[in-house]
């Protein structure tokens, strides 16, 4: 079997815990257990007494109620509770990449699902979004890329790694499109919830029978460490996706699995969105008042929601090249363009606490005022 690696996955995890500031997440700085306690008003004895057993595998029932209950007509039947977005994204691809499919997605794009369609024998054909539209897709564009040979359609909503939010005619467009051709849409929806206005960005769930949405509690709520994702699916398709995660994790963790449903009720949740969001508004500032006194090397479109600015840099460096001088001489990880097939390109993480922000940015000043001497 063919095998790409993650090459993004790969770089953080190989460097995101050796480095002094880490502006390579795309999360706000993660909650501690005491803070995630306190903020859902959590009766601490009630985690001493959890069994650290085998809980049903497609998660709790309670868990499964309150994921359902954040998406329009959703039952627990249409809920799989997977150990992260990522197990979501790896169960839907294995069961609905064929050999000889073809994936069209939406580019840049997190790359785990376009990795797995290729690896599983797919083609993957990127939807080019580009700055100068607000990284909305060019509708035109995505009808004439669509074709009988479709059989899938990535969007990832809120985008990761422009932080982009599609318009309502983009959705729209996009479910007309794939209704077409009789095409999936799988809808990654992690960072719902951490937009920096507030407005929640509307799902894809129930606007055409054929909608797979992933997500999970990493992003807009701060608790990646809990591994805790989901899938919203129809319900055959969801007893597809069960039966392959038999095969991967079988069950969520039982201490995430309480964590998650407290985080999930509504009063809790509304608390963990705006801590989410007090970060974003504090903290995007920070980091646009940094690029704007480098406004002859960087340009970008301000991000809508998750804690990522995608900036397009002017620098005779490639992007590779250039994160891994930032690792070595600044002691901080950034993601480069190349992992999303955009080498002059940058993601900058503004999720830390904002010192830790500061420094890290004056680190990295340094390094490109060096760059722009050898330049
Ligand atoms: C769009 C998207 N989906 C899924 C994931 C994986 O999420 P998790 O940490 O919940 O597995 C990420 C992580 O960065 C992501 O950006």
């Amino acid at each position: 079997m063919k095998f790409d690696p993650f090459a993004m996955e790969r770089w953080q995890s190989t460097y995101e815990h050796a480095v002094r500031f880490n502006l390579s997440e795309s999360g706000v700085e993660p909650l501690t257990l005491g803070e995630l306690v306190e903020l859902v008003g959590m009766d601490p004895a009630e985690l001493s007494d959890t069994l650290i057993e085998y809980i049903p595998s497609d998660g709790s029932p309670g868990l499964r109620s309150a994921i359902a209950a954040m998406y329009p007509d959703a039952t627990s039947n249409n809920v799989l509770v997977t150990n992260g977005g990522a197990e979501a994204n790896f169960v839907t691809s294995w069961v609905l990449c064929e050999p000889g499919d073809q994936l069209v997605y939406l580019a840049p794009n997190y790359m785990q699902f376009p990795g797995m369609a290729v690896n599983l024998g797919c083609t993957a054909q990127p939807l080019p979004l580009r700055e100068a539209t607000g990284w909305q897709p060019d509708l035109d564009e995505l009808s004439s890329l669509v074709t009988d040979a479709t059989k899938l359609i990535l969007v990832t909503n809120p985008n990761n790694p422009t932080g982009a939010i599609l318009s309502a005619a983009a959705m729209q467009r996009i479910v007309e499109v794939a209704d077409s051709v009789g095409a999936w849409i799988i809808a990654d929806e992690i960072y719902r919830g951490a937009e920096l206005d507030g407005i929640e960005t509307p799902t894809f769930w129930g606007r055409y029978d054929k909608v797979v949405v992933t997500s999970g509690m990493s992003k807009a709520f701060g608790l990646p460490g809990l591994r805790v994702g989901w899938t919203i699916v129809p319900e055959n398709l969801r007893e597809q996706l069960w039966a392959r995660k038999d095969y991967t994790t079988i069950a969520p963790g039982s201490l995430s699995d309480v964590l998650s449903t407290h985080a999930l009720q509504p009063t809790a949740r509304q608390r963990i969105h705006t801590r989410t969001r007090g970060i974003l508004n504090a903290n995007l500032p920070i980091l646009e008042d940094w690029l704007r006194e480098r406004d002859d090397i960087f340009t970008w479109k301000q991000p809508q929601a998750g804690a990522i600015v995608y900036a397009r840099y002017d620098l005779p460096v490639g992007g590779l090249q250039l994160a891994e001088t930032m690792r070595t001489e600044a002691d901080c990880l950034i993601v480069p363009g190349d992992h999303f097939d955009m080498p002059n390109y940058v993601r900058l993480g503004f999720g830390p606490k904002p010192e830790r922000l500061r420094e890290a940015l004056a680190r990295c000043a340094d390094v490109l005022d060096s760059l722009c001497v050898k330049a």
